[in-house]
């Protein structure tokens, strides 16, 4: 139960019947109220341009919680839910919309003054509305707080992402403004800091005496699905990398904060970011490595290739998979490679956090049947497979002096407990006023310092791009990322066949 009285607020979705939308706010909005954790009082105000009222909104997020609601509906729960729902048709580019909207807050005493504006919107749209709440006065502070909501990706590169950051601060105060990156609303990325700074255990072998390197993954073997105009323009880098798994990143390598409040755990991620060596542009060919799906055969299905997908122009060169190597220079990581990559149309889908460490000094078993000596991993499964597990080398049972590999495991979820989805504690961060799992501005600038070279050398450079099949976890030639010949990629969070 929430230990702080949470006052009501009206929530309003901009872009309401969007695919974000219905996939993922109503469906957690619902969960939310499963929970018991909306404020009595509060209001949800749909907004789109398209011409429906109220009753037929109703009926469209019923379908949308059929579709998502884990364990089912729940009729109770729903209707309570839908007491809470209302609709506005509005064009974003009409004045008279955000007129409305005002009468509405101020005119009818059952929106709470305190309001939220979720920017479920098209990227380019973010500025433009959010003038428009502030022309309209709908974004100031008066009889209550106001926030608003952006998603990713905050800007196109680090100029645009300037630009929009003075567009914002000319309408918005900073503590007004709650940037998503829905990575840090998941549990098992929450679990990186706790299993790091609430045990002991593992901090004196965190630093480059005993780490060989660190690789962060996310794999999907979904496509582009409808995405296309949004997805040719962005590519893999700007959509994974630059915000997630560099976030990620900041989890694992970051030093322990001051405090667990928003401002220190940011200022410690926001120097991991400043630390990342900056890549000059004659150096991105030997740190960076991109590609493209070719068409083949993903979960036994076969499908198209990427320049096959509808509306992708047969010469586009975006990538589909993108890998770095970056090194943090600071006394903590210096030296010690992290390898960060993603993909569409990949073999698998999974992410995860997988960490090498380094040989003991001295093989003492030489003479003996353990041949090789093999490195321990500790390996942190963020999805699917939500695990921690620390793999190490054991005596296997028997005569001889041979070893296997076998693992400690600590599972973060039993199986009674709910999974949940990261908009639920997102939406409610907003809600409750908590800033610490939304990014400062400074962290998303700095991430956009690490990718800006990359992006212009690989914008400049569209005559080849490598292809890979779909359903393979890319291409062979992405291994020359590796610093030493016994790296390579984890796919796997369970022991490796050697
Ligand atoms: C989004 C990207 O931000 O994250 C998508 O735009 C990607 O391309 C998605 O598929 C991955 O999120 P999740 O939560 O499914 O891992």
């Amino acid at each position: 139960m929430p230990t702080t009285i949470v006052e009501p607020c009206t929530y309003v979705i901009f872009g309401a019947t969007g695919n974000l939308s219905r996939r993922k706010l109503m469906p957690a909005l619902y969960h939310l109220e499963c929970a018991n954790r909306l404020p009595e009082g509060t209001v949800i105000l749909a907004l789109s341009r398209r011409d429906w009222d109220r009753n037929k909104w109703v009926a469209e997020v019923r379908v949308m919680i059929e579709a998502e609601a884990r364990g089912g509906l729940d009729e109770g729960i729903f209707d309570r839910f839908i007491s809470r729902l209302q609709y506005m048709q509005g064009d974003v580019n009409d004045a008279s919309t955000y007129q409305n909207m005002c009468s509405l807050l101020d005119s009818d005493n059952n929106y709470p003054n305190n309001a939220a504006f979720y920017m479920a919107l098209r990227p380019a749209e973010f500025g433009m509305v959010i003038e428009k709440l502030k022309q309209h006065g709908l974004s100031d502070e008066v009889h209550g707080w106001r926030r608003i909501v952006i998603e990713k990706p905050f800007g196109y590169d680090l100029e645009s992402a300037q630009i929009l950051q003075k567009r914002l601060h000319n309408c918005l105060d900073e503590h007004q403004i709650y940037r998503i990156d829905h990575y840090l609303g998941k549990g098992t990325v929450q679990n990186i800091l706790v299993y790091r700074f609430a045990n002991l255990l593992m901090e004196p072998l965190w630093n480059r005496n005993y780490i060989d390197h660190v690789q962060i993954t996310h794999s999907e073997t979904m496509g582009i699905g409808g995405r296309a105009d949004y997805y040719d323009g962005a590519g893999a880098l700007r959509d994974m990398i630059q915000s997630h798994l560099l976030q990620l990143l900041t989890l694992v390598a970051m030093e322990p904060p001051a405090s667990m409040d928003a401002e220190s755990l940011r200022d410690e991620k926001v120097k991991v970011l400043k630390s990342i060596r900056p890549i000059s542009q004659s150096a991105v060919h030997a740190t960076s490595f991109r590609a493209q799906y070719s068409s083949g055969v993903v979960n036994g299905e076969k499908v198209k290739s990427y320049l096959d997908e509808e509306s992708i122009p047969h010469s586009s060169t975006t990538e589909t998979y993108a890998a770095l190597k970056l090194y943090i220079d600071n006394w903590r990581w210096a030296g010690v490679p992290f390898y960060v990559r993603t993909g569409k149309r990949m073999a698998e889908s999974k992410s995860a956090v997988s960490i090498r460490f380094k040989v003991p000094p001295q093989h003492l078993f030489r003479n003996t049947q353990v041949e090789k000596i093999k490195p321990d991993w500790l390996l942190m499964g963020i999805q699917p497979y939500e695990c921690v597990r620390l793999e190490m080398q054991v005596k296997e049972p028997g005569l001889e002096m041979k070893t296997r590999t076998t693992s400690l495991d600590a599972s973060l979820r039993e199986e009674h407990e709910a999974a949940y989805d990261a908009y639920e504690d997102l939406l409610l961060d907003v809600i409750e006023g908590d800033r610490t799992l939304f990014l400062r501005y400074d962290e998303v600038e700095w991430a956009w310092r690490v990718v800006d070279p990359i992006l212009s050398v690989w914008a400049m450079e569209r005559d080849y791009i490598h292809t890979y099949s779909a359903g393979t976890w890319g291409p062979q030639e992405t291994r020359r990322l590796f610093e030493k010949d016994d790296q390579f990629w984890r796919h796997s969070l369970l022991p490796e066949q050697e």
